[in-house]
């Protein structure tokens, strides 16, 4: 048979099959414990909705999406994103008032295929609208958080940021120019043609962030009310005990987002693509779809790398790898000792370079790196939490401690 599905897409047949069958019953079951029924759209929608919702300028609408026009001559799209057709579902079904709504599907972006980047990919995830407090925020990435959190994602980490509103974006947008159009001559063709028209998206350009520098930062530039609505949201996370990293540099690639953004991040990911997840407030797009003014805030997670972390850590089966920094001969006996100390250990016999044994490290998703120095000298112990420095004799004792 010499039929190979489309560039990017994958058939999906068991055992992987049974991981996607957990992730998403996990799923249904969260965002029903946190009071989101299922919501449904068309997998097909006219252009212009995302046009219009997502940027004009975006990458996603400039060079990702699957346009056609149908047999009755209408331009449509394979929705390459939820939330502007789950706005458009609300505002057309006529609810006033908050309203929840869940969802999980296929959806479709022409990128360039890599693992954990597909034509075709899953995504799962919440819109939460006419909603303004800070607390809408918070439950929203609470929700995206224990719901990775119990599926086990390793590395998994929270970053969160605000873009500011029609308020302030302005201001910080004109400063943002005026640092951009400074760097001209450095910029590839596609940021100097985003400078004047949206030149917060040069700020997540792929080819130009060795030109981006210390940029000027919208945090800088909150008005009152942004500024208050930020520190609110993340008090109410930590005192939900929902640990997160402020990230002023985060973005995001799509034009609607206002205020609070954020995206969950698989530290531990064996792909370039460690984003499992994003999201953030998006006040104004109802307006811009045409309808009355609905603030929201929502988030979608990528199923197809949140299969992959989940099918990574099942990989893990070792306590710790050893790195050694002083050959392999010093590592076999050091291993020797740790083995017989009950401690389940591997390392390169090869004698690669501390660099390729760290990335053996990464690809067998130990949980714990030990770095050998050398005999005399301390362990030196390194966690996606911190670095210890350990005598040999106690590195068992140390690693029982951890579980
Ligand atoms: P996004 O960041 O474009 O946001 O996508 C969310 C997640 O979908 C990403 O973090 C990633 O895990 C996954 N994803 C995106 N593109 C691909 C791809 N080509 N292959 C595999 N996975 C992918 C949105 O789509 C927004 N609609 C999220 C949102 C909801 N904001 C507010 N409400």
């Amino acid at each position: 048979m010499s039929f190979q599905p489309p560039k990017g897409t994958d058939d999906l047949l068991a055992p992987k099959s049974q991981t996607w069958r957990e992730v998403l019953s996990l799923w249904d079951e969260w965002s029903a414990r946190y009071g989101f029924p299922l919501v449904m759209t068309p997998i097909l929608e006219s252009t212009e909705l995302f046009q219009r919702g997502v940027g004009e300028t975006t990458e996603v609408v400039t060079k990702q999406m699957y346009t056609f026009d149908d047999r009755g001559g209408r331009s449509v799209t394979l929705r390459p994103e939820g939330t502007a057709g789950v706005v458009r579902a609300y505002l057309n079904s006529g609810h006033q008032g908050v309203w929840k709504g869940a969802y999980s599907g296929p959806f479709f972006r022409y990128e360039r295929p890599q693992g954990g980047r597909r034509r075709q990919f899953w995504q799962v995830g919440v819109e939460y609208l006419d909603v303004e407090s800070p607390a809408a925020d918070a439950e929203v990435v609470e929700l995206g958080y224990r719901y990775l959190e119990s599926a086990e994602i390793p590395g998994l980490e929270l970053l969160i940021n605000s873009l500011g509103d029609s308020e302030c974006r302005p201001g910080y947008t004109d400063v943002l120019r005026g640092y951009l159009g400074g760097k001209k001559a450095e910029l590839s063709e596609d940021s100097v043609d985003l400078i004047d028209v949206n030149p917060l998206r040069v700020l997540d350009s792929k080819t130009d962030q060795s030109v981006l520098v210390d940029p000027p930062r919208m945090v800088d530039h909150l008005c009152d009310a942004c500024s208050g609505h930020f520190l609110s949201v993340k008090a109410l996370l930590e005192s939900l005990g929902v640990p997160f990293t402020e990230d002023h540099g985060l973005v995001r690639g799509l034009d609607y987002y206002t205020r609070t953004t954020f995206e969950y991040i698989g530290r531990r990911l064996d792909t370039a693509q460690n984003a499992v997840g994003g999201g953030g407030r998006y006040d104004g797009l109802a307006e811009t779809l045409g309808g009355r003014p609905t603030p929201g805030v929502g988030f979608a997670l990528g199923v197809d790398r949140i299969a992959l972390a989940v099918d990574e850590a099942d990989r893990t089966y070792l306590d710790a790898y050893l790195v050694s920094e002083t050959g392999p001969e010093e590592a076999l006996w050091v291993a020797s000792r740790l083995r017989r100390d009950g401690v389940k250990v591997d390392f390169d016999s090869e004698g690669r370079t501390v660099k390729a044994q760290f990335r053996a490290a990464r690809r067998v998703d130990a949980a714990i790196t030990l770095v050998w120095k050398g005999k005399g000298e301390p362990i030196d112990v390194q966690t996606n939490t911190g670095r210890w420095d350990v005598a040999l004799e106690e590195v068992s004792d140390w690693l029982r401690g951890q579980t």
